[in-house]
């Protein structure tokens, strides 16, 4: 797609360069492994393809036969040790994403999010310590704001397992920089959308249950609705990894992506319904349990990766829910 950023690999950077993408049949690290692949880079993926995540063979149509996937688990570290060996870049992007999840299965959220996270890290350092790594963190770190804008100066308090755990594998990458000179940053990622995303479930988020209620023909739930939320369209969050890939300066970063302005999730729900040429929701209560692990009201302060990496989101949000929702009308099938 057209964006308003030029991508780093135009100019061949990433071409006939090794890549590993963890995660990488996964929403976000799959649309990463399209556009790698049409930079030229050699692409391997690994992915365990977990069903309670957004792995997907689907995912990866297209360019099948132009990437080397690694069905493993990021937790066996032996096989890790391969992998990570002779690549130049890798994309960290397998993880536990669920909140609810990380509370009702807390060690499985551990192991992936933070155990696995430290070992990948000490491969690197003993046998590829020349690797460039970029990891997907998550504006779940900062917990409840306190205030908004949230930028990277906000306290780092955490309402879930899940924002713990995601902590401390950013601050292992950071960590490994600082003291061992692996290039290393981290991208705090807000509610990313777009073509991929899971639509099953709200594990990845609540906006694929509405599309896939929307494009079924069923009236989708809005639970509260007064909440703000902040929207990265998915080809915008690739611009971020290749630009903090390809860029020394984003070394020991940790940076917020963000998105086109703030938008309450009554007025998404409106949005959204406009942009498809109809459908209906419904306003819930939050669900107790959801309403103990909330973060209220959050969007992103981007100005830090804007002006060191010059990053912005390219994409209205507008033009983000058509593209997901065209999308969702011609594949839903092989998403649900
Ligand atoms: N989508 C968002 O809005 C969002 C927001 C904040 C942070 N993130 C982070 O971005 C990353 C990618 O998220 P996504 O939205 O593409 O989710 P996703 O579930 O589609 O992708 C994650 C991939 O990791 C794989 N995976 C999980 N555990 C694994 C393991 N132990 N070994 C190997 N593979 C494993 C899954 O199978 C999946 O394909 C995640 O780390 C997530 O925490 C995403």
């Amino acid at each position: 797609m057209a964006s308003a950023v030029r991508s780093p690999g135009d100019d061949g950077f990433f071409r006939g360069r090794p890549v590993l993408i963890t995660g990488g049949l996964g929403f976000i690290g799959a649309t990463l492994a399209a556009r790698l692949v049409g930079l030229g880079a050699r692409v391997t993926l690994v992915d365990n393809l977990m069903p309670q995540y957004g792995g997907n063979w689907f995912n990866i149509e297209g360019i099948r036969d132009r990437v080397t996937v690694h069905v493993a688990d990021v937790r066996d570290a032996a096989r890790m040790q391969g992998l990570i060996r002779g690549q130049a870049f890798i994309f960290n992007l397998a993880g536990q994403s669920s909140h609810m999840d990380s509370m009702t299965d807390p060690f499985t959220d551990l192991e992936i999010n933070c155990h696995a996270q430290l070992s990948l890290l000490e491969a690197c350092r003993q046998l590829n310590p020349g690797a460039k790594v970029v990891f997907a963190s998550t504006r779940q770190l900062y917990g409840r704001p306190d205030y908004l804008p949230v930028d990277e100066k906000h306290l780092l308090r955490p309402v879930d397992v899940n924002g713990i755990n995601k902590m401390a594998g950013e601050w292992y990458h950071i960590l490994y920089n600082n003291v061992y000179d692996i290039g290393g940053c981290s991208l705090r990622l807000t509610n990313t959308i777009g073509p991929r995303m899971r639509v099953k479930d709200a594990r990845q988020t609540f906006l694929g249950v509405w599309v896939r209620d929307l494009v079924q023909g069923r009236p989708f739930e809005v639970w509260g609705g007064g909440q703000l939320r902040d929207f990265t369209y998915v080809d915008d969050a690739v611009d971020a990894f290749l630009l903090a890939a390809a860029d020394e300066r984003a070394n020991g970063g940790v940076f917020n992506l963000g998105g086109d302005g703030a938008i309450s999730l009554a007025d998404l729900a409106r949005l959204l319904v406009e942009v498809a040429g109809g459908g209906a929701f419904e306003v819930r209560d939050f669900p107790p349990e959801r309403r103990r692990i909330d973060i209220g009201d959050y969007y992103a302060d981007f100005t830090a990766i804007r002006e060191r990496l010059g990053w912005r989101p390219a994409t209205p949000l507008r033009e983000a829910l058509a593209r997901t929702v065209e999308y969702y009308r011609r594949h839903l099938d092989a998403y649900l």
